[in-house]
């Protein structure tokens, strides 16, 4: 779906890890791990506190790894500032929460224009651009409803056209059909595999065996180690 990406960006994480204190110790939620990801969708499956989140909060910069580098493409986002790293993220990266995250007094056009707006596109632009992203993922006819006047795929779906409206070269996905029924989360499966098909690279964690099976690349993880599946 959308336009083919123009400078897709490769995602390497280099010895890359995260220790949090836990009272008097510390507790290792992800040891060191290299790994490039390719182009297309990489599933990441395992336990509840295995560290898929701390793996996607790293690879997102939302977090500072303990060790080691996240690279996209020639840039290590962990040598950037907390501002230059938002700035990043807004020009690369496309997230999809398990909760829509959608801003609760904005329309789903507004809000798929949201990050356009922060990135200073032209109003005449973004508006036609998440005309034609919320035409993609089915909802035209949802443009002026508030994320209360939804259903939680619809406003799955929203979010995911908000998530690819600044056509980033990385989507990160974190659980993003864990509250909807199989036939709603296979429709965001395909729209995060269209996603990955025109070139992006798209990181999706999900506790669904049948969806992650449907990926074209599979990490598991374990106790904080991630190892491919
Ligand atoms: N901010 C934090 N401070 C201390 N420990 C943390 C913090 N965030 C996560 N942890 C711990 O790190 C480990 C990994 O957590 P993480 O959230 O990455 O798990 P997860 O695989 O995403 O689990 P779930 O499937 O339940 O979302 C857990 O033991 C968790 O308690
Ligand atoms: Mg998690």
């Amino acid at each position: 779906m959308s336009a083919p990406v123009v400078a897709a960006a490769s995602l390497r994480a280099e010895h890359l890890s995260r220790e949090y204190p836990s009272g008097e110790g510390r507790v290792l939620a992800l040891a060191p791990f290299t790994h490039t990801f390719p182009s297309g969708l990489t599933a990441v499956v395992g336990p509840s506190g295995s560290g898929k989140s701390t793996l996607l909060n790293l690879l997102a910069g939302f977090d500072r790894p303990t060790t080691g580098q996240v690279w996209v493409g020639g840039t290590d986002l962990t040598a950037l500032s907390e501002a230059q790293r938002a700035d990043f993220r807004l020009a690369h990266y496309g997230f999809v929460f398990q909760n829509h995250n959608l801003v609760g007094i904005l329309s789903a056009q507004e809000n798929v224009e949201f990050p356009l707006t922060l990135a200073g596109v032209p109003p005449r632009e973004r508006q036609a651009r998440a005309r034609e992203l919320l035409a993609q993922v089915g909802l035209e006819n949802r443009a002026g409803h508030l994320p209360s006047q939804l259903s939680g795929g619809e406003a799955q779906r929203v979010a995911i056209a908000r998530a690819l409206a600044g056509n980033p070269a990385v989507l990160l996905a974190d659980e993003p059909t864990g509250n909807l029924d199989t036939r709603t989360g296979e429709r965001i499966l395909a729209l995060l595999q269209g996603a990955a098909g025109a070139g992006r690279t798209v990181v999706l964690i999900t506790h669904d065996r049948d969806i992650a099976a449907r990926a074209d690349h599979h990490l598991s993880v374990l106790d904080g180690v991630v190892t491919p599946a």
